[in-house]
């Protein structure tokens, strides 16, 4: 049945002239990062409207803080694994037109993958919330106010409310236009306006996910981790 299907998904690879790659927080748990709602999920410890909202950046700083500053000191241990540089070497060899990632800690940009839209944004990049101004990570882990204006520092990640930069989104939706095949990994499809991405393809649809997920959207689903999945998908191509 596995076997059937890496067959199956290596062949709509070799065949598809324009493949976009979408992942998630799945394709990093086997680089040690936990992901949000599966059982170990971050989602399953902490409530993400309490922490992971603007507001909370004005209401409760230091529990802001103290969750970010965990994550990003989380990062700092851990390093990409081998799908992320199967993923970028399927750019270099032109497999692979454009990554769309909801995924924050950079494993793909260090992995090699160029052509990136990181609709999430960058948990590596931090700025002041009030000013917008640039800070550093050193400013942000130590908790120091904005150099400019004394305001609070945060990542520069897309908090539950805030909108995602448009011009990513739109490019986003341009290359999904474009695309042959969309390759979705590590992702319960459970936030928008990404989980509407993959049906705005014309072409076919894979997910390659650990857990099943409810949807009949796809035309190939291999339940599986990500980097197993991806080494086994080299082997054939
Ligand atoms: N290989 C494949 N799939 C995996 C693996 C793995 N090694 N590990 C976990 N998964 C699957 C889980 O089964 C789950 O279905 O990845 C999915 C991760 O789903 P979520 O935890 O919901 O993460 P994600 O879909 O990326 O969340 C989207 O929600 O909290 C916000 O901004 C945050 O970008 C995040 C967004």
């Amino acid at each position: 049945m596995r076997e059937n299907n890496l067959d199956q998904l290596s062949k709509l690879m070799k065949q598809s002239s324009y493949t976009v790659i979408l992942t998630g927080a799945g394709m990093s748990t086997e680089s040690g990062i936990p992901d949000f709602r599966s059982s170990q999920g971050l989602w399953t410890k902490i409530d993400p409207m309490q922490v992971a909202r603007p507001e909370t950046i004005e209401e409760n700083y230091k529990l802001f803080h103290e969750f970010y500053k965990m994550r990003v000191e989380t990062l700092n241990t851990k390093n990409p694994h081998d799908g992320h540089r199967i993923i970028a070497d399927w750019e270099k060899r032109g497999l692979v037109k454009t990554l769309i990632t909801q995924n924050v800690d950079g494993f793909h940009q260090l992995a090699g993958s160029q052509k990136i839209l990181p609709l999430h944004g960058t948990i590596r990049e931090f700025r002041c919330h009030h000013c917008q101004k640039k800070a550093t990570e050193s400013d942000f882990i130590h908790k120091k106010p904005c150099q400019y204006c004394g305001g609070p520092l945060r990542p520069n990640v897309v908090l539950f409310g805030e909108s995602l930069p448009m011009s990513l989104l739109e490019q986003a939706m341009v290359e999904i236009h474009k695309s042959t095949l969309v390759i979705v990994i590590g992702t319960s499809l459970r936030v928008y306006p990404v989980s509407q991405l993959p049906e705005m393809t014309k072409g076919k649809k894979v997910f390659i996910n650990r857990e099943s997920v409810a949807t009949t959207l796809f035309d190939l689903v291999i339940q599986g981790n990500a980097q197993e999945v991806l080494m086994a998908l080299e082997t054939r191509l």
